[in-house]
């Protein structure tokens, strides 16, 4: 996909505002830790891997915010602006999976040379969002391998370039297999209450040119009862050592109907939303949102005064429900509390 989801320009971090999409396209210019927290919390740029990337950058930005007097001043600060950074969004591993990636690169560094440490920062911020492209497109290869020619696919949110630094991960498993002219028709979900296929899986796959139709959540059970979707893939927020899977609020219930209609249920993530630390999804805090993104459509109230929502943002989908889980490493088959041991 030509537009980018962020980038890094003379110190600047350039983000997409995805909440613009797909009417407009604006980068917002980050030039500071803050802007960069602002811009996660507030989803102009979603999707864990694209957070992840974004918190990358974002604490090389916080390198440079102040004059520090010594090594040890400057290494406390990026202690602190890591934690701020994880506490914007806490359901996606991504997040602070990329902060803990530049704190041990920076805990490693030796030399009592600050301005070194902030190139050194730099670097590894780079390299996370380089990685991450090979990353997904490694993850498409794979995941290609489990469709055959004519398939028809279903996915929910936005687990695209757009999520990403590219290519994407469950639409980079559609990107790959469109490549080899596997893909006869997508149905995106339409995902509410933030639109995210709508908005963005819809739009990239017609930049594409990959056959698509847009459904409302609730219809994907129709569809499927109907024998004409052949398999459903969905990206991950966060993956416990179990297998159980964090991803937005409704893939639990796709995957029950998936199970119901006899239709393979495929989770496309990366290793770093791997969080071999907890055993369960049990364990997976769930981002709680405001209402008022239920309630209003496009600053437009929906709902009566006086009627609020609640609005969990993520679910967790059982790892028995999952018919594997693909990554860069390879197709993962249940056992998964076995078989992710092996591979992270
Ligand atoms: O709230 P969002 O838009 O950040 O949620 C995104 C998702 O749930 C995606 O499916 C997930 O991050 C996978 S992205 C490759």
């Amino acid at each position: 996909m030509k537009v980018r989801t962020l980038y890094l320009k003379k110190n600047t971090v350039k983000i997409l505002d995805q909440r613009l999409l797909p009417s407009r396209i604006y980068y917002i210019n980050c030039k500071n830790l803050k802007d960069v927290y602002k811009c996660i919390k507030d989803m102009a740029v979603r999707g864990a891997p694209a957070i992840g990337v974004s918190a990358g950058y974002g604490m090389y930005l916080a390198s440079l915010e102040k004059k520090f007097k010594n090594l040890k001043d400057l290494k406390d600060y990026l202690k602190k602006s890591g934690e701020y950074l994880v506490s914007a969004r806490p359901t996606a591993v991504n997040l602070s999976w990329a902060v803990n990636r530049i704190m041990k690169s920076v805990r490693k560094f030796s030399s009592s040379q600050v301005l070194k440490l902030m190139e050194q920062i730099k670097k590894e911020a780079d390299r996370i969002y380089n990685e991450d492209i090979s990353i997904n497109k490694g993850i498409g290869a794979n995941g290609a391998k489990l469709l055959k020619r004519g398939s028809t696919v279903l996915t929910h949110c936005n687990a695209g370039a757009l999520a990403t630094a590219g290519w994407g991960t469950a639409l980079g498993v559609i990107r790959s297999a469109h490549k080899q002219k596997k893909i006869k028709l997508v149905y995106v979900d339409e995902t509410r209450p933030y639109l995210q296929g709508a908005r963005l899986t819809s739009w990239e796959l017609l930049q594409e040119k990959i056959p698509r139709v847009l459904i409302t959540d609730n219809m994907a059970g129709y569809f499927m009862s109907t024998g004409v979707i052949d398999a459903v893939i969905v990206g991950a927020d966060r993956i416990a050592s179990n297998g159980d899977t964090a991803n937005k609020i409704g893939t639990y219930s796709l995957a029950v109907l998936c199970k119901h209609n006899r239709i393979p249920f495929y989770v496309a993530a990366p290793l770093s939303t791997l969080d071999m630390k907890i055993a369960t999804g049990k364990k997976i805090r769930i981002e709680n949102r405001s209402s008022d993104e239920v309630t209003f459509i496009n600053k437009k109230r929906i709902s009566p005064i006086g009627v609020s929502a609640v609005h969990p943002a993520f679910d967790v989908t059982p790892n028995e429900l999952i018919t594997a889980i693909i990554t860069e490493k390879g197709i993962i088959r249940p056992p998964y509390i076995k078989n992710l041991k092996k591979i992270a």
